[in-house]
């Protein structure tokens, strides 16, 4: 009885629709997928059919089709394969088409709110909505394809050297991480809260205090925060954690670890990762961020101002320029009253003995001559000067590199430039109070420790961010594993004795137990992979993102 069940089961397909070749020519077979096209011809009406692997020509006598057919009705049909006469080369299925001697209707679909091809008319509200469309488009299908073979090659790679991947709870403890928790009521206690884990910090930890030597974990962390182009509330990370390491090990080694998945996914990136300290990132970039593919350092100007009597800039806290070479038209890259820039100097080399002073005209040509010396300009250069108090002449100048970057990479081949952020200093201040920079479990650098209890403002942490490109793809630090040191950052950060036991007391205790010197880093998983297709918008390699408020949707969540 059973045996015949099985034997009658429905056949759906022989083959998909990416493989038939010319080798299947007079073969009977049997496809199934949804109609992408039609063109009637009047006796003869062509249809192309998709399925995940591709799509394939269909020729079908118009006497067939009974019911009326529409795009992204799912059809099944039997046909026989035969070369076709007008060849599609840019298809893998591009040589055959199916004449078809039966078609079957196997659902209907409604009229498509936007067009399902790699171009599409759809708007993201649409393409969110109706996720389950968009996902059927290639563009979007080979994405999540790509993702799927990078998180196996980071599983191969990781585990060859002696990584294993353990799960660590989504449910924990609302302990203070940096961003705020979403809070999920406990049925058994009431009014007692889980948090979603922000990330898997505190039990990576514990698992090297625990013995394992080197740990990873692909996860998801949840964060209520704002979401943006890079930012989602609900996004992967890529954890790792390594016992008795120092901060040159974890970079070496994770050098290494995106050095081979650039590789893997074809994509070339620079053999040296440069590593700068924050400080020197704030001073040369105006960022912790920077974009240093096209180098333009700020270069500070007070001094050069004070030697030559330039008086009129030299009244400033700070005067910082960039050169920018061979750049002709500033006008179309930068609009600084639109982009309410202040306090910039453009001095434009026009010619041998030709300058051009734009926005604000303070200096005269003996003075320009003076700056563009020291630039050491060519016709075709332009030189961007900010001035003002420090931060706000940093801001200004950095939003002007930003555009000229954008410009930049617009017209340029792409490349991708690391670089390492480090030494982050261990404490911000925010409202009068200290917030940490990096999270409370950052060790300080040596050097510094002796500075934690009197000036903890100028305590530089072991910290290092890894930027490609300008994008924060990883982040991560040295950990501290003594308890004292441990208590001393949480009473700076605010907390009493009786809340570091309320709140942290479980790993405080830990760390009374033999704890070892452990490090590690998390690289954001999404960011990864958008910025390896240079693709900025990271809900394009999420199967079902969040809007930019958070929301779903497309299942209209939260409800
Ligand atoms: P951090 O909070 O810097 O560090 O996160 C690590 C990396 O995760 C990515 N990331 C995000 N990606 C998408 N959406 C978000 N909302 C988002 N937030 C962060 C970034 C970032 O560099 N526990 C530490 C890591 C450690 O110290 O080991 C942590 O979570 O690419």
């Amino acid at each position: 009885m059973r045996r015949q069940k099985l034997n009658n089961k429905i056949m759906y397909r022989t083959h998909n629709c990416g493989e038939l070749s010319k080798k299947n020519i007079n073969e009977k077979v049997i496809l199934s997928g949804w109609v992408q096209k039609i063109r009637n011809l009047g006796n003869i009406i062509f249809i192309d059919i998709r399925d995940y692997f591709g799509i394939t020509q269909l020729v079908i006598n118009k006497l067939l089709i009974k019911n009326n057919i529409g795009k992204e009705f799912l059809i099944k049909i039997y046909g026989t394969v035969v070369e076709r006469l007008s060849k599609n080369y840019t298809l893998s299925t591009g040589f055959i088409e199916i004449l078809v001697s039966k078609i079957e209707i196997l659902n209907n679909s409604l009229p498509i709110p936007f067009l399902i091809e790699d171009k599409t008319d759809g708007t993201e509200k649409d393409r969110m909505t109706y996720r389950y469309l968009d996902l059927r488009r290639s563009i979007i299908k080979k994405n999540l394809i790509f993702r799927h073979e990078i998180i196996l090659e980071i599983r191969k790679f990781l585990s060859s050297k002696c990584f294993i991947e353990i799960e660590t709870p989504i449910l924990v403890k609302n302990t203070p991480e940096g961003a705020r928790s979403f809070l999920v009521p406990s049925r058994n206690y009431p009014n007692k809260f889980y948090a979603l884990a922000q990330s898997p910090q505190i039990f990576k930890q514990l698992l090297m205090i625990g013995g394992i030597d080197k740990y990873f974990q692909i996860t998801k962390c949840f964060r209520d925060e704002d979401a943006r182009y890079d930012r989602q509330i609900e996004f992967t990370q890529i954890d790792c954690e390594m016992l008795f390491v120092d901060v040159v090990d974890v970079i070496k080694f994770f050098e290494k670890f995106i050095k081979n998945i650039f590789k893997f996914s074809n994509v070339k990136i620079t053999e040296s990762f440069p590593c700068i300290s924050y400080y020197k990132s704030i001073k040369y970039y105006g960022t912790d961020c920077p974009d240093i593919r096209f180098g333009m350092k700020f270069t500070e100007l007070n001094i050069l101002l004070k030697t030559k009597n330039i008086n009129v800039l030299n009244i400033h806290e700070l005067v910082i320029g960039i050169k920018v070479k061979n750049i002709n038209d500033i006008h179309c890259i930068i609009n600084l009253k639109k982009n309410k820039i202040k306090n910039i100097i453009c001095i434009q080399h026009v010619s041998k003995k030709k300058f051009l002073l734009h926005n604000k005209k303070i200096l005269n040509l003996k003075e320009i001559c003076i700056i563009s010396k020291f630039f050491n300009t060519n016709p075709g250069d332009i030189i961007f000067i900010s001035y003002g108090k420090k931060n706000e002449a940093r801001y200004f100048l950095k939003k002007i590199r930003d555009k000229i970057i954008n410009y930049l990479s617009n017209k340029n081949i792409y490349i991708y430039q690391p670089i390492w952020i480090t030494e982050l200093p261990i404490f911000k201040i925010d409202n009068n109070h200290y917030k940490s920079t990096h999270h409370p479990f950052t060790s300080p650098i040596e050097d510094d420790v002796h500075l934690l209890k009197s000036n903890p403002q100028y305590v530089r942490s072991k910290s290092y961010d890894l930027v490609i490109n300008g994008i924060e793809v990883a982040s991560g630090s040295i950990r501290i594993y003594k308890k004292n040191i441990q208590k001393l950052i949480f009473n700076h950060l605010g907390l009493s004795d009786k809340e570091i036991q309320c709140k942290f007391g479980f790993f405080m205790k830990a760390l009374e137990y033999g704890a070892p010197p452990h490090g590690g880093i998390a690289f954001g998983l999404d960011r990864l992979i958008s910025l390896l297709k240079q693709d900025d918008n990271i809900k394009n390699f999420i199967a079902f993102p969040k809007n930019s408020s958070g929301k779903d949707i497309m299942t209209n969540s939260p409800l």
